[in-house]
């Protein structure tokens, strides 16, 4: 491989990094404040309608697609893995049975796709006490979260999690 590609992915790999982190605190740093200031009920609607703002204002502002996966997702039009996510998605739940920390879990790889070649990365999202209020097993849900979930997400597979546990994964891909 020539220098200046392994230098280049480098630099992807920086910057893919620093947008995860970035896009992570975000949304909780925006969460904690709307659950503190209303409720976890108002604060779904950071979920909904915040989170896939921020993350395509990111992906605008860096030239990268930016987006929050699950292997079971709550919403299954933006949130659903494609086969590669699924695949290091499985792979991060394995390295966390084999003793890795499941909140410093990445993985990137350059690959082959239809439309060219794309530098793909991917960063764990872990659960922390505060996302258990809505993904937490859901005996342990409020009520009107309960509620609300079940109206807006009907097919909701993001609940009875536990802290610590990975919750999904920041994907990252720009097209080279
Ligand atoms: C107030 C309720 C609420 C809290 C608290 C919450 N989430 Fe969510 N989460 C949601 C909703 C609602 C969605 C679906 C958003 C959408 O429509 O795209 C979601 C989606 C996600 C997704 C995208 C994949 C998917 O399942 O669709 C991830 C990843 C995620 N949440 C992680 C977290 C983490 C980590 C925390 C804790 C820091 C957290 N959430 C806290 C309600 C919540």
């Amino acid at each position: 491989m020539p220098i200046h590609a392994q230098t280049s992915d480098k630099a992807l790999l920086e910057e893919s990094r620093a947008v995860a982190n970035l896009i992570v605190n975000q949304v909780r740093d925006e969460l904690v404040r709307e659950m503190e200031r209303t409720s976890p009920m108002r604060a779904i609607t950071v979920c909904k309608y915040s989170v896939p703002e921020i993350a395509s204002n990111i992906s605008r502002e860096k030239g990268m697609r930016v987006t929050r996966v699950s292997l079971r997702p709550r919403n299954p039009s933006l949130g659903e893995a494609d086969v590669w996510e699924q695949k290091v998605l499985l792979d991060f739940e394995k390295r966390v049975t084999k003793g890795e920390k499941a909140d410093v879990l990445e993985y990137h790889e350059v690959v082959r796709e239809p439309a060219g070649m794309a530098f793909r990365y991917m960063k764990s999202i872990v659960v922390s006490a505060p996302c258990l209020l809505c993904h937490g097993p859901t005996e342990q849900l409020s009520e009107g979260v309960r509620a609300q979930l079940r109206q807006e997400y009907p097919n909701d597979k993001a609940v009875g999690y536990r802290l610590g546990q990975v919750r999904g994964a920041v994907s990252i891909k720009k097209p080279l």
